[in-house]
């Protein structure tokens, strides 16, 4: 099947399998591997990218779902060489040990600020809940994703 989806503001036209997963088109179509795969079964987060603006697990959603859609990765998220506020926070707080789960953590801190721009520490914890990191280090992404709320606008 044919689909046409724009990811990172470019359009791309690609053959898919029905069975396609968003996340396998992403990574071994289109050759973004920024996205993870931890799981697969929408467990831990590693693959969550923005569709139509909401944050996705993408190995939960089929890539034909995703046609005429437009998709945000973490390849898209900074602005040339200027890290996006979630990676400059991240990477000042120290939210991140192996950095495996982190393109996941990031695409949903920065779809929770768009929901809630100012959160509480429990809001945080409570956004997060869906994205596992097995390197434990919540305290620091958790401080990350405030310290870039602390910078968006009121
Ligand atoms: S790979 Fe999608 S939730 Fe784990
Ligand atoms: S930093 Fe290693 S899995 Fe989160």
């Amino acid at each position: 099947m044919e689909i046409t989806v724009t990811i990172n503001g470019v359009q791309h036209t690609d053959e898919v399998e029905p069975r396609t997963l968003l996340v396998q088109y992403i990574r071994e179509q289109v050759a973004l591997t920024g996205t993870n795969i931890g799981c697969d079964t929408s467990s831990c987060g590693a693959c969550t990218v923005h569709l139509d603006g909401e944050s996705v697990k993408s190995c939960t959603v089929l890539a034909v779902q995703a046609d005429g859609g437009d998709i945000l990765t973490i390849e898209g998220l900074a602005d040339g060489d200027t890290l996006h506020p979630m990676q400059q926070a991240f990477m000042e707080n120290h939210g991140l040990q192996c950095g495996f789960c982190t393109p996941g953590m990031v695409m949903a801190a920065t779809s929770l600020l768009n929901e809630i721009p100012h959160p509480t520490e429990d809001e945080v914890r409570i956004g997060l809940e869906g994205n596992l990191c097995r390197c434990t280090g919540y305290h620091n992404i958790v401080k990350a994703v405030l310290a870039a709320a602390e910078g968006a606008p009121a």
